[in-house]
């Protein structure tokens, strides 16, 4: 059978299709107005850069050497304890545990898509109540976009790496290049562009504490899709002789990019039109919209293609998610595509049901435990613990366990002089970083 692999520009976008998510456009935004702007977008920046960076590097290369499914490349790489190594590969599952809130709240996307056309709020206030009402009382409206969201990526999961995800994402992330740059390009003209400017890049340090510096540590992880082996499993479909170093150098740079045009843009629009950086969740889905309707109907048009562009950002990331335990079952079980796609979908879909029901009046206090209900727990195990591990496991796994010469024959040649230092970085500073964050997670420090 002839593998599937990806072209060199198709692995690219999808990549990046993969990075670019519901992270950059909805959660980043909000994270960083919830922390005060500036000194987190900075801690978010270095963390990306120097760690985000070299752990990018580490899982490529793990997928690109390794070929296989997760659980298949880490078992056949280890020099050593090959059985224990193999239960890294199982990172994948914090994709499918991450596709539980993310296929929801790409129904509330679908969902602002349909109703942003005709009908946008005219106030903040009104916005929260639609919000809200959609969030705690819209189940059958959740459930059957939920539902949609769910068919889409099974059906493009199951038309296998070119057909499906190759494609996908070759039409799908240009498109939201091109909506992001223009909404982007009308927000410069306005005067209040300048006051988001200072918001994201004017450091308030006093802003900045343990949590938020674990939540901006937390994000880079999150949105580079690092950590779970989404990359890992792309990369095994990299062509051969492919450049790592310049493709992971793409996705970064593409990810961190879109991040801040998206955050510009967004809180340009808050400052101009609305009530500037509102906090919580429910920033694109409550204060954008009221701000949309101020605009007139040109804010109609920039909600419902806005929307547009938030759902084909979540639906390329979804793949991704998603994919590591498809290929796991097609490489180690000899499933058919189709049957691990419909499983893996079935699987994220049904508990996905659940952190839908966990927000709805009526199930949120069976479905609650101390102050997080089952959609926000989600969030925080794989974004907050399970990505950030898996991010390390990856480090100390190419920094340790894989022969260096191994390592050294394919990167040395790619980056020249600076590859002592990224291996210094893989076995020193990324643990050490990780370790840190690891014990003021558990509340050590
Ligand atoms: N990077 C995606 C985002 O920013 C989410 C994601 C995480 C995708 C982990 C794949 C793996 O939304």
């Amino acid at each position: 059978m002839k593998i599937a692999r990806f072209s060199r520009i198709g692995f690219i976008l999808a990549t990046t299709g993969s990075a670019v998510g519901l992270g950059n456009i909805w959660k980043f935004p909000y994270i960083a107005g919830e922390y005060g702007g500036g000194a987190f977008v900075l801690v978010y920046l270095l963390t990306v850069l120097m760690i985000g960076f070299s752990i990018m590097i580490a899982e490529m290369l793990i997928g690109y050497i390794g070929r296989k499914d997760g659980v298949t490349s880490f078992e056949e790489l280890a020099s050593k304890n090959k059985h224990l190594w193999k239960f890294a590969g199982f990172q994948g599952l914090a994709g499918l545990l991450i596709m539980t809130f993310y296929s929801v709240v790409i129904g509330w996307i679908f969902h602002y898509v349909v109703t942003s056309l005709t009908s946008l709020p005219s106030s903040v206030a009104q916005a929260e109540t639609t919000f809200m009402s959609m969030l705690n009382s819209g189940m059958w409206t959740q459930l059957f976009y939920h539902t949609v969201a769910f068919v889409w990526i099974t059906y493009v999961l199951t038309r296998g790496i070119k057909g499906g995800i190759e494609k996908m994402n070759i039409i799908l992330m240009p498109t939201l290049m091109i909506i992001l740059l223009g909404m982007f390009a009308y927000a410069t003209t306005l005067n209040s562009f300048s006051q988001a400017v200072d918001f994201m890049f004017t450091p308030d340090w006093s802003k900045i504490d343990s949590t938020a510096f674990i939540t901006a540590v937390g994000h880079a992880f999150f949105t580079l899709s690092l950590g779970m082996g989404a990359i890992m499993t792309y990369s095994a479909s990299m062509e051969k002789n492919s450049n790592l170093v310049k493709n992971a150098f793409w996705v970064v740079f593409l990810d961190t990019f879109i991040a801040i045009i998206a955050g510009l843009m967004l809180f340009t629009f808050l400052y101009q039109y609305g009530s500037g950086p509102a906090k919580g969740p429910g920033l694109v889905f409550i204060s954008l919209p009221a701000a949309f309707y101020e605009m007139g109907i040109i804010g109609n048009i920039f909600a419902v293609i806005f929307f547009i562009a938030l759902a084909f950002a979540g639906l390329t990331s979804s793949v991704s998610l998603v994919e590591p335990m498809v290929q796991y079952f097609i490489d180690r079980f000899n499933w058919s595509r189709v049957k691990a796609s419909i499983s893996m979908g079935l699987f994220f879909y049904l508990i996905g049901i659940i952190s839908l029901l966990s927000n709805i009046d009526g199930f949120k206090e069976t479905l609650s435990w101390g102050e997080k209900n089952f959609f926000d727990w989600m969030d925080y195990i794989t974004a907050g613990i399970m990505l950030p591990l898996g991010g390390l496991l990856m480090a100390i796994f190419v920094g340790y366990v894989i022969e260096k010469q191994r390592v050294e024959s394919i990167l040395k040649p790619q980056l020249g002089f600076a590859f002592e230092t990224w291996y210094f970085s893989l076995r020193y500073i990324v643990p050490v970083a990780m370790f840190v964050v690891m014990l003021n997670l558990i509340g050590v420090i």
